[in-house]
This record gives structure tokens, sequence and C-alpha cells, in this order.
């Protein structure tokens, strides 16, 4: 089983997505996929009902997620860390016990040569189009995503 973990800040709105179209776009059998939030402020609730919106509107059911805070055993029951943004990424790493743990965290955005910027914008504050643009960056970066990580492990 190789296990991917996708976290935001508050992870109620992009990792929720994030490992929503993931998780569709891999077998089960082989892969999980879960996500986490670097701050607990949302700890126990479901996903933005945004974020659930815009994923319905796709076909993808995330309302069942319900949000937690990253954790440093993470380290231990992940193989890849997917951050949504810099900050994100700053925030993981300051977790970091050893330099294996650290090699284990990316980028999300840097599995997508076709995207410059590299932060996935934080939708929280906005409306229902950042949503549909987050779930559009997302949702390209996992199928480009999806396809390295079946040819790897499958
Ligand atoms: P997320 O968005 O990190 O994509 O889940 C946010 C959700 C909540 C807050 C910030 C960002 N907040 O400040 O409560």
């Amino acid at each position: 089983m190789t296990r991917i973990l996708m976290v935001c800040l508050g992870n109620i709105c992009r990792s929720p997505l994030a490992h929503g179209i993931l998780e569709s776009k891999l077998p089960k059998s082989s892969f999980f996929v879960d996500s986490a939030g670097t701050a607990a402020y949302h700890a126990g609730n479901k996903p933005d009902h945004r974020s659930i919106n815009v994923a319905n509107k796709y076909g993808i059911a995330i309302h069942q997620q319900r949000a937690r805070q990253f954790i440093a055993s993470d380290f231990d029951t992940f193989d890849y860390i997917f951050a949504m943004d810099s900050s994100n990424y700053n925030n993981i790493i300051s977790l970091a016990k050893s330099n294996a743990d650290i090699g284990k965290v990316k980028l999300f955005l840097e599995e997508n040569p076709n995207i410059t910027d590299k932060n996935v914008p934080d939708p929280y504050y906005g409306g229902a189009d950042g949503f549909e643009h987050v779930y559009e960056l997302i949702s390209s970066t996992s199928e480009l995503l999806a396809e390295r990580l079946k040819h790897k492990h499958l």
C-alpha cells in the first residue's frame, strides 16, 4: 500500500478536494489517500460547503471527510506528503525529525509543469469562483500525479 497525504492550513477547503480527487483516480487496493491541516482550528469539521459543492458538481463526494491536524507521526505513516502552498510546506517541515522526513514533503503543484505559480491559492475568504479555480488546479495536477504513482507503484 502506498500512502499519500494532502495538507493545507485548515483541512476544510483545499486538501479535502485534493484528497477526494486524487483518491478517485487511484485504485483503493494499492493506494491510501488522506488529508490534514497544519492548524487545528477546524478539527472534527466537515469540509467547507463550497468545497463540497464544487466537488459534487464533478461527481466527487467529500462530505464524509472530517478535518484533522497534521501530526509528526504522519511522517512515519505516509510515503508522500503534498503541501498546498509554501506556508503549509514550511509548517510541515518544522515538525520533521530527519532528512528522510523532509524528503517526503513536496509542493503539490510541483507535480504539474504547466503551472508556474506553485501555490494553490487559499479560497477561504473569496467566492465560489475561487473554489472552481482551485478545483481545476487540483484536478489537472492530480491527473498527472495519479499517472506517475500508478507507473511507479503498480
Ligand atoms: P484551507 O483553507 O487551508 O484550504 O482549508 C482555510 C480554511 C480555514 C482558514 C484558513 C484557510 N481559517 O483561517 O479558518
